[in-house]
């Protein structure tokens, strides 16, 4: 085996799951996903397709309507991105990894924004690449960029910059200027933006349909590739569908990537990411008002516990906080589990920059389970 690859660090999440194993009564709120089925109407999709005996080899690139649907879809919501621009993959994560491998090999560098989920950061390490950690900082309990280390950081030798914005774990947003501010420097530079904007429709500002994006700022031709998903705004976790926008540039070289990959989204998954697609305006905003009231249920309880430190995030589906004195956060959790019942996310998970925090996942079906858990916290706490 390659070295790095025995390297690779274990994910620190499983490792608390792993510890619930024997508990029965533990509230989980680890894991990156709410606790409500994918809809009806989308799972409906997906049988029709194999009643219909849609089990074959699909385009790499993703089923043309699709593609369309996706095209049409973006552009609601952003500047019009041509169908031919874009790439459907097996989930985000997929949609990231394939950007990585077309972007950075052995010996490139890339800049990431951190803390951030660690497949990101994971992905160029695998494929022989070093990251740069540039870390948010913390402001009265909230993340935030600073954009002058950052321009600092990303030189022509910068082949890649890594941002994930609205932020898993943090829930920090790029601001539009910062985004201006970063294209610009980027073009300078040369270097590639890969922007995951899986969270882009969490987003809780007020007469907002979905957080900044580079896709309304960006040319066509630009050096900028942005991950997506239907995980998180579609409630498909489980089904493995995401997308990926590309300069035209690009578009061939991910074909082939692809093949080499996974070879194509299974059909049926993709018609159900179609009937997601056609849905979407009625289903995306009512989900984002049950996250709003998920979010706006857990953090007024937990800014009012004595000893935490907590800013209530913009946008994503994570409360990330930290308990005066209570420093290593994987041992904190693990405590949390096995003496409270409350399942949650160590910061360590994210990188050592967020070390001492943890992360609660707020999605939830079931917002009375948050208070639940914010009581097994208050009594583990003897508050
Ligand atoms: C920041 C970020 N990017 C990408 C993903 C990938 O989502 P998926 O692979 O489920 O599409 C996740 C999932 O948690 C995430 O948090």
């Amino acid at each position: 085996m390659r070295q790095l690859i025995d390297q690779l660090p274990g994910s620190k999440i499983r490792e608390v799951a792993n510890a619930a194993l024997g508990h029965g009564d533990v509230l989980p709120f680890w894991f990156g996903e709410s606790d409500e089925a994918t809809p009806a109407f989308i799972r409906d999709a997906a049988v029709r397709s194999l009643h219909d005996g849609e089990t074959f080899y699909a385009h790499n690139l993703g089923l043309p309507a699709l593609r369309e649907a996706l095209s049409a879809y973006i552009g609601g919501l952003h500047r019009p991105v041509h169908a031919q621009r874009i790439a459907v993959t097996s989930s985000g994560v997929n949609a990231l990894m394939l950007a990585m491998q077309a972007l950075a090999g052995p010996g490139d560098e890339v800049v990431a924004v951190v803390p951030v989920w660690p497949n990101l950061t994971a992905q160029p390490v695998i494929l022989g690449a070093s990251v740069r950690r540039v870390s948010l900082k913390v402001v009265r309990g909230a993340w935030q960029l600073d954009l002058a280390a950052l321009l600092d950081a990303v030189t022509t030798e910068t082949n890649v910059l890594l941002v994930n914005a609205p932020n898993n774990p943090t829930g920090w947003t790029l601001m539009r200027a910062e985004q201006q501010a970063i294209l610009a420097h980027c073009r300078r530079t040369g270097t590639w933006i890969v922007a995951d904007e899986v969270y882009e429709r969490v987003y809780f500002k007020p007469g907002e349909r979905c957080a900044p994006s580079f896709l309304d700022i960006a040319e066509p031709d630009d050096r900028l590739v942005v991950a997506h998903s239907f995980s998180k705004s579609f409630l498909m976790t489980g089904w493995r569908l995401g997308w990926l926008v590309l300069p035209p540039s690009l578009v061939e070289a991910m074909g082939k990537l692809i093949e080499f990959n996974t070879s194509c989204a299974p059909t049926f998954v993709q018609r159900a990411g179609l009937a997601a697609l056609a849905g979407a305006a009625e289903f995306v905003p009512g989900l984002i008002g049950r996250l709003r009231h998920c979010r706006d249920t857990l953090l007024p309880q937990l800014t009012a516990l004595p000893g935490v430190q907590v800013a209530t995030p913009e946008g994503g589906m994570y409360a990330f906080f930290r308990v005066e004195g209570q420093d290593d956060s994987l041992a904190f959790a693990k405590r949390l589990v096995t003496e409270a019942g409350l399942g949650l996310a160590p910061g360590a998970a994210f990188g050592a920059e967020a070390e001492g925090w943890l992360r609660w996942c707020f999605a939830s079906n079931d917002p009375g389970r948050l208070t639940q858990g914010v009581e097994r916290l208050r009594s583990f706490l003897g508050l």
